[in-house]
């Protein structure tokens, strides 16, 4: 068992019966859900989900998960999910994939945001190995270039692997990758970009974050 699974399997103990639990996108969440559809069928445990994105809801449906509708839910008691960078201070960098506006939605709904991460995960400042991924709305691209140059960010569009193409997200927007200098903390960029017009949303998931389990060398930290 890899660090990844090891993490899920630990985290999958944290469901209850009768929760509504959110279901995160990537490979430390595809671990979570396959322990939650074992406790399901094995231990007869009884919960409902709600996914992050499509190819979730998909391995969820497939697994006999009950799954249930975003638009559907009026709160959700947890939240699991894994992330690209996290920080000292809990901060995330998230949004890799295609679903970062579902990712913060039920972050943000959640009782409890749990994050799943090995040790490589861990940054001293968010945008350390990654640029923050922002959503924009396509038509309002150019002007959110400007505006996050003007804090000290440069970026382009993301393209498709390939590089034939743009990425869309599931939502239908475009998404500037944007690196920003190193003085500027996690914190104080989520509120600046929180206040430019034209971001739909972007990866720096600041003050949502309940608990970090790492796990590393065959265990698993939690830091509360
Ligand atoms: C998805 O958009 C991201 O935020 C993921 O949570 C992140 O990429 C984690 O992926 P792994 O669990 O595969 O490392």
């Amino acid at each position: 068992m890899n660090d990844k699974q090891r993490v899920a399997h630990y985290a999958a103990q944290q469901v209850q019966n009768g929760m509504v639990v959110g279901l995160g996108t990537g490979s430390t969440a595809n671990f979570f859900i396959e322990e939650l559809a074992r406790r399901q069928s094995e231990e007869n445990l009884k919960f409902k989900v709600v996914s992050s994105s499509v190819v979730s809801a998909n391995k969820a449906k497939q697994l006999g998960l009950a799954l249930l509708g975003i638009e559907h839910i009026d709160g959700l008691d947890l939240y699991v999910d894994g992330a690209d960078e996290v920080a000292p201070d809990l901060t995330l960098l998230k949004g890799r994939g295609y679903d970062l506006v579902r990712e913060k939605l039920l972050a943000k709904a959640a009782d409890s945001f749990l994050v799943l991460i090995d040790a490589s995960k861990r940054v001293k400042r968010i945008g350390e190995n990654f640029p923050i991924p922002i959503e924009v709305s396509p038509f309002a691209w150019r002007l959110v270039q400007r505006s996050v140059a003007a804090i000290g960010g440069h970026g382009n569009l993301r393209q498709t692997p390939n590089q034939d193409g743009l990425v869309v997200t599931s939502h239908g927007s475009l998404v500037l990758d944007v690196a920003f200098e190193p003085n500027l903390d996690g914190k104080a960029l989520n509120e600046r970009l929180n206040a430019i017009p034209g971001i739909v949303e972007h990866g720096i998931f600041s003050g949502l974050t309940r608990a970090v389990f790492c796990g590393h060398d065959g265990k698993v930290d939690e830091q509360w």
